[in-house]
């Protein structure tokens, strides 16, 4: 059997889509139009937000949360390292200080009992430098990984107790469920993000839900140069960024979002392929899902390799053998620049270590065909052996 290209992930698609973006271009508004409406619509539709705010990226959603919560200058915001990168910047910008706590093992999300912790006992989670102890803990901001929602009713509950905004990062999760309720709806805010690899794509883009009539305009704001409603173009209320969404990506956005459950099945299909081609090879853990998880999202596909393989080395010659796999995530805080910053040293956070070390995302996408799904599995199995 001749080998297939397998890339390791894909956007899916249609010729709808390629008709909206056609229209735009056939259009003189190629910014600040309907098509943002319309998107920002269908999410509030689809997840009963009161307001939807689409930007160019999840990091610029995210971002926008870390001001309209107030968090500034050496303010405390508890987080996990097992995340992509930018969970974290998103306080750095800022010069507030992220406080990591570890994870639970089994799903990869934020551990709550650890988050308990560190809002009552804050001198143990402190970085070695960076960091003030008398500094105010402003927020906690789980993330969804890989789809998963965290544990938030646990983290809810803390937020509560302690007067906490809590910011949950959906950037990995649009389209999941924690008993029954929408990924991003849980906390205060809640982003998405929609490069390429996401459930569904804009391109580039991200957009932030919430309820709070305040925040929504302030961000509104802040996403458009700072221009408040009744400013005039020239007139800036704030100073702010220019993080739109332009038409372009808002009408792929908005066909893509009506096809969204049609994509995440087509996904959770192929994630069930991966789990019955996998699920009894020795040495290799798939994804576990919670029981809060009424409806896992699938984002990547990662599985974990017991401590006796060599993952580097089996990661080299799957891809040496045309499956193109990835380490996810890297520890946020042993990145250069947050070791240089706050001290931290490798075996700071053992469990994200352990399972970051351990892990590899293998291809995946909605557009992925079960032989192609035989393929990779077949390499593993094949390198393992070897
Ligand atoms: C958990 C998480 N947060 C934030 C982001 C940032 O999104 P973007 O790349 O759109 O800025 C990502 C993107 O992959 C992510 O996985």
């Amino acid at each position: 059997m001749s080998k297939l290209p397998i890339p390791m992930s894909s956007p899916d698609l249609t010729d709808a889509e390629r008709q909206a973006v056609a229209n735009v271009l056939d259009s003189p508004i190629l910014s600040m139009g309907q098509n943002v409406k319309d998107f920002e619509q269908a999410f509030c539709d689809r997840t009963g937000a009161k307001h939807a705010i689409a930007v160019n990226s999840g990091t610029a959603g995210l971002h926008l949360c870390v001001r309209a919560a107030a968090i500034g200058e050496g303010d405390l915001v508890i987080t996990t390292p097992f995340s992509f990168v930018a969970s974290s910047n998103v306080m750095l910008f800022e010069n507030a200080v992220p406080i990591f706590v570890d994870i639970d093992p089994k799903t990869g999300n934020i551990d709550p009992e650890l988050v308990k912790d560190a809002v009552e006992n804050i001198e143990k989670y402190l970085p070695r430098r960076g960091a003030n102890l008398d500094a105010k803990i402003k927020a906690i901001l789980p993330v969804d990984v890989f789809g998963q929602p965290a544990n938030m009713d646990s983290i809810m509950a803390i937020a509560k107790e302690h007067n906490l905004t809590v910011i949950e990062d959906s950037c990995e999760a649009l389209g999941a469920e924690y008993k029954g309720q929408p990924a991003g709806m849980l906390g205060d805010f809640g982003v998405f993000a929609f490069y390429p690899n996401k459930q569904m794509t804009t391109g580039e883009g991200g957009l932030v839900i919430t309820n709070n009539d305040e925040d929504a305009d302030y961000m509104r704001a802040m996403r458009n140069q700072g221009r408040a409603p009744g400013d005039t173009w020239l007139t800036h209320t704030h100073l702010g960024y220019n993080y739109r969404l332009d038409e372009m990506s808002a009408a792929l956005g908005v066909v893509q979002v009506s096809r969204l459950d049609e994509m995440l099945f087509k996904r959770e299909q192929v994630a069930n392929w991966y789990e019955s081609a996998l699920e009894h090879v020795e040495g290799v853990k798939t994804q576990f899902v919670e029981e809060s998880t009424s409806r896992m999202s699938w984002f990547v596909y990662v599985v974990r390799f017991d401590e006796k393989i060599n993952r580097d080395e089996l990661a080299q010659k799957l891809i040496a053998a045309g499956v193109p796999v990835r380490p996810y995530f890297a520890p946020i805080h042993l990145q250069p620049y947050m070791v240089s910053k706050f001290g931290y040293k490798v075996g700071d956070f053992p469990i994200t270590e352990d399972i970051g070390n351990r892990s590899l995302a293998l291809p995946f996408s909605g557009v992925m065909s079960k032989a192609q799904v035989k393929q990779v599995c077949k390499t593993i199995v094949e390198m393992l052996q070897k």
